[in-house]
């Protein structure tokens, strides 16, 4: 096939992530006979500072005209540290994602048992744990109305969602819970939040339509709780934009690091592949970040081509790569690679899946080793 992919480095370490998914990318298209064509555009702080618009026109309109984003992360210390900063990265972020329709953000959460040692969860604890967070993406606290008084002594964000935001993204969770474990929990604040009533509300409308599916209601003060002390309880966990960013952060500490979970984000037009780490401007440009979320959410984008032999081939070399030890410095691994080498052997495990590592040859250049 032939797909035309939008590439948007963004900042810190977005361009190193996105060299590598890269790599695995073309990997994959000399393997699979694909042809992938590469549109870059600039977004965050690097477009901020080239053009003073995080999401110039000339990157909408590349992202309009491609089949797929691949996304890599935007922010910058020099904007969190102003706030009276009038244009900011995640702006350029927010505003793709209205322009773009996306809806429906999607966050799986895998434990990879060679790993279990990163997370501060028991083993035990994590044994079955496989959820996916559906987190609504364009709507509540994040985009309604917000502002100061005149003297500036006071501020307001609103939550509002209105019954058909709430359905779309419904119907979609529970597609994938009937895909998956069959079980939906809707995670709201209902007894404190009217927009929360909604949500719940709502969802017991849908539910009969899928009696396959069971459901669940549960508070986020408690849910954030459960994720901890009995994370495989989850399977589909359907939230709001506010509620589904916090959960997906804390939910990345069950898994070890941030550095490993993709997300996709989906909607009326182009769908979107990003890490769902930010840009740790601490170590960009220094050769050390994880790729591996990148990698995954390129594995995403490929499943949303319907390309799926080919994402289970890159989901394949990840789990070989990290069965071997092999990983970035975050993952404290027994062989510990900077991330374009990393990349490099992903490239050459997504090439050929007969390559095995040859344990002797570590410590040798990346290209010796399997
Ligand atoms: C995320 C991020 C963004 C969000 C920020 C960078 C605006 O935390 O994608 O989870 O809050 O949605
Ligand atoms: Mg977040």
């Amino acid at each position: 096939m032939k797909a035309k992919i939008a590439v948007l480095p963004g900042d810190g370490i977005g361009p190193e992530v996105i060299r590598q998914s890269l790599k695995v990318l073309d990997a994959i298209a000399d393997r699979f006979e694909h042809t992938f064509v590469y549109y870059y555009g600039d977004v965050g702080g690097v477009a901020i500072d080239k053009t003073g618009d995080p999401l110039p026109p000339a990157t909408l309109e590349t992202l309009l005209s491609c089949d797929a984003v691949l996304f890599g992360a935007i922010g910058h210390p020099k904007f969190d540290n102003d706030p009276k900063a009038k244009v900011r990265p995640e702006q350029g972020l927010l505003r793709m994602r209205k322009e773009l329709g996306l809806y429906c953000n999607i966050r799986p959460v895998t434990i990879f048992d060679k790993l279990s040692h990163l997370s501060p969860l028991r083993k035990e604890q994590l044994q079955g744990v496989d959820l996916v967070i559906y987190r609504e993406l364009i709507g509540g606290i994040y985009f309604g109305a917000k502002g100061r008084s005149d003297d500036g002594t006071k501020a307001f964000d609103t939550c509002e969602y209105h019954r058909s935001e709430i359905e779309r993204i419904a119907h979609l969770a529970y597609q994938q819970a009937a895909k998956r474990r069959k079980k939906l929990t809707l995670v709201d604040k209902a007894n404190v939040l009217e927009s929360s009533r909604l949500w719940r509300e709502t969802i017991q409308e849908i539910a009969p339509q899928y009696p396959e599916i069971e459901t669940n209601y549960m508070f986020v003060d408690n849910a954030a709780m459960q994720l901890i002390v009995y994370p495989s309880q989850f399977d589909v966990v359907l939230t709001s934009n506010m509620f589904g960013d916090i959960l997906s952060d804390e939910s990345s500490v069950l898994v070890g690091s941030l550095g490993l979970l993709p997300s996709a984000s989906i909607g009326s037009k182009t769908s979107v592949f990003e890490p769902i780490h930010g840009s740790y401007p601490q170590a960009a440009g220094k050769d050390l970040a994880n790729p591996i979320a990148t990698v995954l959410s390129a594995a995403m984008l490929l499943d949303h081509l319907n390309l799926d032999k080919e994402a289970a081939t890159v989901r394949n070399a990840v789990q070989k790569l990290l069965e071997a030890g092999i990983g970035t410095a975050d993952l404290k691994g027994s062989h510990v690679f900077t991330c374009s080498k990393v990349g490099d052997m992903l490239e050459a495990l997504v090439s050929d899946d007969e390559l095995e590592f040859r344990e002797e040859k570590f410590g040798t250049s990346s290209s010796t080793i399997i």
